[in-house]
């Protein structure tokens, strides 16, 4: 089963400049033609995009939904006045515990379904809320069963049955729950800041998850600066994700390395906290990602639009440079080379706009700008 969707006012592919009058023929999950609308082949099907603007799917690199309650009293102190620390993260740890697999699972679906409205076709979970090793085993259980993109997050803070003893928990982490939580995860991750986990802390959990097959990621000088973005590189993690607080030696490393920096505006918005300054990175030649964070403590947010927006008014991203980082960026984030863009042989994950160009992302905040999703070929919205 083929689909012609025609008559693209513009369409970002991230392979070149972005096509004027063009068309895209899906087959199957797959795209099996990119081009000018009047040169499309014919296909079994025919949807008329009237001008609108198509870009790449959403991929969304950075996401922790598998929780539950909420830490809406936390904001509204946040809001008055309160700083954000990594200690907030045990009030859902509680919740989540409590929680049944049915409660989390309806949790998650909803929050993926809720981003899927909104464009974001790939979407990455960690576990993190649970912090023994049969809730992080549930929760990547759980994650996986909706996207292959799990990661392993038991170092998010030390567990509160451990917090005087911060050294048994790392054996934790890097003994019976990793050995629990590897089969259900493609990453691991570790929360490298004060509060949380230290540099050696972090390079001992990396390590010990990547002799197990997971590929490392790191939430890194987020809330202070930290040893965090070093240590991704000098690992080869995928992406340092956070990148707020950075030295001209991180900025360096991340320049010559393979890591991305992932991006997560939602965070400094909802923690009233400085932006990581975009530019700098990407005029240093690095890699940038940008992601949702979408958590119930620092980033209530699944919108990959929202933080199009922010990057752009606030992180001294162009438009263009935005819409790129939330899409093939992301994929980069995730090694994935089969979405984040659209060429033939891509999967057919497709975001069609209300709008003629993909800067109305940025132009238009805060209004909802989807008139049509396909993931894998199949029209979703
Ligand atoms: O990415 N930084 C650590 N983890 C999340 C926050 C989680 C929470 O506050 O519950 C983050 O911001
Ligand atoms: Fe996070």
């Amino acid at each position: 089963m083929s689909t012609l969707i025609t008559n693209l006012g513009s369409l970002v592919t991230n392979t070149g400049t972005p096509l004027t009058d063009a068309a895209v023929v899906i087959d199957g999950d797959r795209i099996a033609w990119v081009g000018a609308a009047a040169a499309a082949p014919p296909a079994d099907d025919r949807f008329d995009a009237e001008g609108r603007a198509m870009i790449p799917g959403f991929v969304d690199s950075h996401a922790h939904l598998v929780f539950a309650g909420d830490r809406t009293a936390e904001f509204n102190a946040r809001m008055s006045g309160q700083s954000y620390t990594a200690g907030g993260i045990r009030t859902t740890v509680a919740a989540t515990r409590a929680a049944t697999d049915a409660e989390l699972e309806a949790n998650l679906t909803r929050f993926i379904g809720e981003a899927l409205r909104q464009g974001t076709t790939t979407i990455e979970c960690k576990s993190g809320y649970g912090l023994t090793t049969e809730d992080e085993a549930r929760a990547l259980r759980i994650a996986a069963a909706h996207t292959p993109e799990t990661t392993y997050l038991g170092a998010h803070v030390v567990a509160p049955e451990f917090k005087d003893d911060p050294a048994a928990y790392v054996d934790l982490v890097t003994g019976e729950m990793l050995d629990a939580c590897a089969p259900h995860a493609r990453w691991v991750d570790v929360f490298c800041e004060q509060g949380a986990f230290d540099g050696d802390q972090a390079r001992a959990i990396l390590t010990a998850g990547a002799k197990r097959g997971l590929i490392p990621r790191v939430h890194a000088n987020q809330l202070h600066h930290g040893p965090g973005v070093q240590l991704a590189v000098e690992l080869g993690a995928a992406s340092a994700d956070h990148c707020t607080h950075l030295t001209d030696a991180d900025v360096d490393a991340l320049a010559g390395g393979d890591t991305v920096a992932t991006l997560l505006p939602g965070a400094e918005f909802s923690t009233r906290a400085k932006y990581p300054d975009a530019r700098r990175l990407l005029d240093a030649g690095v890699t940038v990602a940008l992601s949702t964070d979408c958590n119930p403590g620092s980033s209530f947010t699944s919108s990959m639009a929202f933080c199009i927006a922010v990057a752009v008014r606030e992180m001294g991203m162009t438009p263009d440079e935005a819409v790129y980082a939330a899409t093939a960026g992301g994929a980069r984030a995730l090694r994935r080379t089969d979405v984040g863009l659209v060429a033939p042989g891509a999967r057919a994950d497709l975001l069609l706009l209300d709008a003629p160009s993909a800067v109305h992302l940025a132009y238009r905040p805060g209004v909802p700008l989807t008139a049509a999703v396909w993931q894998g070929g199949v029209r979703k919205v």
